[in-house]
């Protein structure tokens, strides 16, 4: 088999795990990668097919849906889904795609395949919405359109579906230039106490630590808290790595010399690294987490001296996230948030310092 041909075989695997069993398509791509022993480029390839084609999902059923009637089966449709995201998406010359997802896909629907791909080739797409045309569910875009207004939030959406530019720090880690900024704003100095409540798996801990400042990172989940100790070591960062609820951290009250709370939030500013998080989040969600993100805010706070920083961030840019949390914890931001809007260059992510007294 072909390299080309075997590249798309895992691609449609790989998003047939995540279309029917709900798998996450970065945890379940990485093995399947290994397992295939292919080539950088190829693997390359399989991840940007597999990422394009799961974050593309709703603006490719819209594509193939002239040409397929009834309901497909999680293979078949996986297949199609993919071709159609090469010819519409991707620089692979038509045939090429064409030939080599056909025979990728199971003997019994290759000529289903081809017909229509052939078709969707020749295509050209009329969607009947910005929604369908970024493929992105309606409330999202609704919801950004909101607060950013609609011209911002259509090329956040649009940046969005491109793939992430990786951004090595100089210690090694790979760290958005949007976070980077965020720890600036914590302003670590040597010898200073900086609890980071929220903070595995510990990018922006472990650049509060390379100030030389003493760090304590905490998370909620042990596992989580556990992946933030081992990014500490291989970093040889001085960082103290433990397992703990903000609302409840075990530092004595009105000690720390800065507190950042980097919280729990919808992600709608980091949706390019998380392909099919579109497809997962609901609604609720930014009113529910910023109610939670309230709660944490007011327990940091607590956790600082007096004359001491309290930084608030989140990667999301919603209202209810961000200025309607700061609105209902009673405090009072100190100078303007910074708003890094999703680009080529970053993430999308809302940070502001607060007042303390
Ligand atoms: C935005 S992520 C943190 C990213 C991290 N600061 C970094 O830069 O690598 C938010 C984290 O908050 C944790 N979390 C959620 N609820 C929490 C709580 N009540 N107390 C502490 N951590 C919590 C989650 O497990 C998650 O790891």
């Amino acid at each position: 088999m072909s390299a080309g041909v075997e590249s798309r075989k895992v691609a449609g695997q790989a998003l047939e795990r995540v279309n029917s069993k709900g798998a996450f398509a970065n945890l379940a791509l990485g093995p399947m990668l290994d397992r295939a022993g292919l080539s950088d480029r190829d693997r390359g390839f399989v991840t940007e097919l597999v990422y394009g084609t799961t974050r593309m999902r709703r603006a490719l059923d819209h594509i193939l849906k002239p040409y397929v009637k009834g309901d497909l089966d999680p293979h078949t449709l996986a297949t199609l889904r993919m071709g159609a995201y090469q010819l519409h998406f991707m620089d692979t010359p038509a045939h090429a795609a064409v030939d080599a997802t056909v025979s990728s896909a199971k003997k019994r629907v290759r000529g289903l395949v081809n017909a229509v791909l052939r078709k969707v080739a020749k295509s050209t797409p009329n969607y009947p919405s910005e929604a369908v045309r970024l493929s992105y569910p309606d409330w999202i875009v609704d919801q950004l359109v909101t607060d950013l207004g609609q011209p911002v939030a259509l090329d956040a959406l649009a940046a969005m579906n491109r793939p992430a530019k990786t951004n090595t720090r100089q210690d090694g880690y790979v760290q958005d230039p949007a976070s980077q900024e965020v720890v600036s704003m914590v302003n670590a100095q040597p010898g200073e106490l900086i609890l980071d409540l929220c903070a595995a798996p510990g990018g922006k801990a472990t650049g509060l630590a390379a100030a030389g400042a003493n760090v304590i990172g905490g998370d909620l989940h042990l596992k989580r808290s556990g992946l933030m100790a081992k990014n500490a070591r291989r970093l040889n960062a001085s960082l103290a790595s433990i397992a703990a609820d903000a609302r409840a951290f075990p530092v004595r009250p009105g000690q720390a010399d800065a507190v950042l709370l980097d919280a729990p939030c919808s992600g709608l500013g980091s949706l390019r690294r998380r392909p099919d998080a579109r497809w997962r989040i609901d609604r609720a969600a930014p009113a529910r987490l910023g109610t939670i993100q309230t709660d944490l805010l007011r327990a940091a706070a607590t956790l600082v001296k007096p004359g001491g920083r309290l930084v608030y961030s989140v990667c999301t840019l919603t209202a209810a996230e961000t200025t309607d949390v700061v609105s209902s914890s009673g405090l009072v931001m100190d100078g303007d948030p910074v708003v890094s809007v999703p680009d080529d260059q970053s993430d999308g992510m809302w940070s502001v310092r607060l007042q303390m007294p």
